[in-house]
Protein backbone atom coordinates (compact mmCIF):
# COMPACT_ATOMS: atom_id res chain seq x y z
CA UNK A 1 0.00 0.00 0.00
CA UNK A 2 1.61 3.45 -0.51
CA UNK A 3 1.23 4.97 2.45
CA UNK A 4 2.54 8.35 1.33
CA UNK A 5 -0.32 8.86 -1.28
CA UNK A 6 -2.93 8.08 0.95
CA UNK A 7 -1.55 10.59 3.73
CA UNK A 8 -1.24 13.27 1.40
CA UNK A 9 -4.61 12.22 -0.09
CA UNK A 10 -6.11 12.34 4.08
CA UNK A 11 -4.72 15.94 4.12
CA UNK A 12 -6.65 16.99 0.89
CA UNK A 13 -9.83 15.87 1.83
CA UNK A 14 -9.35 18.21 5.26
CA UNK A 15 -10.68 20.95 2.64
CA UNK A 16 -14.37 21.23 3.21
CA UNK A 17 -15.52 21.79 -0.17
CA UNK A 18 -16.25 18.28 -1.54
CA UNK A 19 -15.61 19.31 -5.19
CA UNK A 20 -12.55 21.26 -4.83
CA UNK A 21 -10.88 18.10 -2.19
CA UNK A 22 -11.96 15.51 -4.47
CA UNK A 23 -10.15 17.22 -7.61
CA UNK A 24 -6.88 17.33 -5.78
CA UNK A 25 -7.34 13.50 -4.72
CA UNK A 26 -7.90 12.79 -8.69
CA UNK A 27 -4.58 14.78 -9.52
CA UNK A 28 -2.30 13.28 -6.51
CA UNK A 29 -3.45 9.59 -7.96
CA UNK A 30 -2.57 10.64 -11.37
CA UNK A 31 0.88 12.12 -10.99
CA UNK A 32 1.68 9.85 -7.74
CA UNK A 33 0.50 6.27 -9.29
CA UNK A 34 3.38 5.55 -12.15
CA UNK A 35 2.10 4.39 -15.37
CA UNK A 36 -1.71 5.46 -15.58
CA UNK A 37 -3.65 7.91 -18.70
CA UNK A 38 -6.81 8.42 -16.94
CA UNK A 39 -7.59 9.14 -12.32
CA UNK A 40 -11.24 9.85 -11.62
CA UNK A 41 -14.77 9.28 -10.04
CA UNK A 42 -18.04 8.52 -11.22
CA UNK A 43 -20.67 9.48 -8.64
CA UNK A 44 -24.33 7.74 -9.11
CA UNK A 45 -26.70 10.35 -9.50
CA UNK A 46 -30.07 9.62 -11.19
CA UNK A 47 -30.10 6.28 -11.80
CA UNK A 48 -26.43 6.40 -14.16
CA UNK A 49 -22.78 6.50 -12.93
CA UNK A 50 -22.08 10.78 -14.05
CA UNK A 51 -18.23 12.09 -14.49
CA UNK A 52 -16.77 13.45 -11.69
CA UNK A 53 -13.57 15.11 -10.81
CA UNK A 54 -10.83 13.34 -13.38
CA UNK A 55 -7.73 14.19 -14.55
CA UNK A 56 -6.67 12.91 -17.74
CA UNK A 57 -7.92 12.43 -21.22
CA UNK A 58 -11.72 13.74 -22.00
CA UNK A 59 -14.14 11.14 -20.61
CA UNK A 60 -17.74 9.45 -21.29
CA UNK A 61 -19.89 11.64 -18.85
CA UNK A 62 -22.09 8.99 -18.12
CA UNK A 63 -22.45 5.25 -17.40
CA UNK A 64 -24.82 3.03 -17.74
CA UNK A 65 -25.08 0.60 -14.30
CA UNK A 66 -23.84 -2.51 -15.55
CA UNK A 67 -22.32 -1.38 -18.59
CA UNK A 68 -18.39 -0.98 -19.04
CA UNK A 69 -16.11 -1.89 -16.08
CA UNK A 70 -17.18 1.14 -14.04
CA UNK A 71 -20.62 0.29 -14.56
CA UNK A 72 -20.36 -3.55 -13.99
CA UNK A 73 -18.24 -2.56 -10.56
CA UNK A 74 -21.02 -0.68 -9.22
CA UNK A 75 -23.12 -3.36 -9.91
CA UNK A 76 -21.52 -6.15 -8.47
CA UNK A 77 -20.35 -3.72 -5.63
CA UNK A 78 -16.80 -5.16 -6.15
CA UNK A 79 -13.52 -4.10 -6.95
CA UNK A 80 -12.38 -4.97 -11.16
CA UNK A 81 -9.02 -5.20 -11.95
CA UNK A 82 -8.67 -6.15 -15.77
CA UNK A 83 -5.53 -6.75 -16.94
CA UNK A 84 -6.93 -6.50 -20.82
CA UNK A 85 -10.03 -4.13 -21.24
CA UNK A 86 -10.21 -5.31 -24.85
CA UNK A 87 -11.08 -8.77 -23.71
CA UNK A 88 -14.12 -7.39 -21.10
CA UNK A 89 -17.33 -7.75 -22.89
CA UNK A 90 -18.93 -4.31 -23.05
CA UNK A 91 -15.84 -1.86 -21.92
CA UNK A 92 -15.72 1.60 -22.56
CA UNK A 93 -13.59 2.88 -24.83
CA UNK A 94 -12.99 6.66 -23.34
CA UNK A 95 -9.23 6.47 -24.88
CA UNK A 96 -8.11 4.08 -27.32
CA UNK A 97 -4.87 4.00 -25.52
CA UNK A 98 -6.14 2.29 -22.33
CA UNK A 99 -4.83 -1.27 -22.05
CA UNK A 100 -5.77 -2.06 -18.43
CA UNK A 101 -8.44 -0.81 -15.85
CA UNK A 102 -8.59 -0.81 -11.55
CA UNK A 103 -12.48 0.30 -10.42
CA UNK A 104 -13.09 -0.01 -7.41
CA UNK A 105 -16.60 1.20 -5.66
CA UNK A 106 -17.04 3.73 -3.36
CA UNK A 107 -18.90 2.45 -0.65
CA UNK A 108 -20.17 4.00 2.73
CA UNK A 109 -22.04 2.18 5.64
CA UNK A 110 -22.94 -0.45 2.89
CA UNK A 111 -23.94 2.32 0.57
CA UNK A 112 -22.43 2.49 -2.90
CA UNK A 113 -22.11 6.02 -4.03
CA UNK A 114 -19.64 5.59 -7.03
CA UNK A 115 -16.38 4.39 -8.52
CA UNK A 116 -13.15 5.12 -8.42
CA UNK A 117 -11.71 4.77 -11.70
CA UNK A 118 -8.03 4.28 -12.59
CA UNK A 119 -6.48 3.50 -16.41
CA UNK A 120 -3.25 2.61 -17.99
CA UNK A 121 -1.70 2.06 -21.04
CA UNK A 122 -0.27 -0.81 -20.26
CA UNK A 123 -1.43 -4.32 -20.29
CA UNK A 124 -1.58 -6.01 -16.38
CA UNK A 125 -0.33 -2.65 -14.85
CA UNK A 126 -2.58 -2.81 -11.44
CA UNK A 127 -1.41 -5.54 -8.93
CA UNK A 128 -2.34 -6.03 -5.26
CA UNK A 129 -0.31 -2.75 -4.32
CA UNK A 130 -2.40 -1.03 -6.06
CA UNK A 131 -5.62 -2.50 -5.33
CA UNK A 132 -5.11 -2.03 -1.51
CA UNK A 133 -3.75 1.70 -2.16
CA UNK A 134 -6.90 2.33 -4.57
CA UNK A 135 -9.77 0.72 -1.60
CA UNK A 136 -7.99 2.57 0.92
CA UNK A 137 -8.56 5.72 -1.35
CA UNK A 138 -11.95 4.80 -1.87
CA UNK A 139 -12.73 4.34 1.63
CA UNK A 140 -11.39 7.93 2.50
CA UNK A 141 -13.62 9.41 -0.24
CA UNK A 142 -16.52 7.53 -0.16
CA UNK A 143 -16.27 8.76 4.05
CA UNK A 144 -16.42 12.34 2.53
CA UNK A 145 -18.93 12.00 0.44
CA UNK A 146 -21.60 10.90 2.92
CA UNK A 147 -20.41 13.63 5.29
CA UNK A 148 -23.06 16.18 5.70
N1 LIG B 1 -13.33 2.33 -19.50
C1 LIG B 1 -14.38 2.64 -18.57
C2 LIG B 1 -15.06 3.93 -18.89
C3 LIG B 1 -14.51 5.08 -18.16
S1 LIG B 1 -13.03 5.59 -18.73
O1 LIG B 1 -12.03 4.54 -18.74
C4 LIG B 1 -12.50 6.95 -18.05
C5 LIG B 1 -15.39 1.52 -18.50
O2 LIG B 1 -15.37 0.58 -19.29
O3 LIG B 1 -16.25 1.60 -17.62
Amino acid sequence: MNKVLIAQIEELLKEEDKLSSLCNVASAIFYNVENINWAGFYFYKNGKLQLGPFQGKVACTSIEIGKGVCGSAYKRKMLLNVNDVHKFAGHIACDPESNSELVVPLIYENKILGVLDIDSQFYRRFGNEEEETMEEIAKLVAKKLAAK
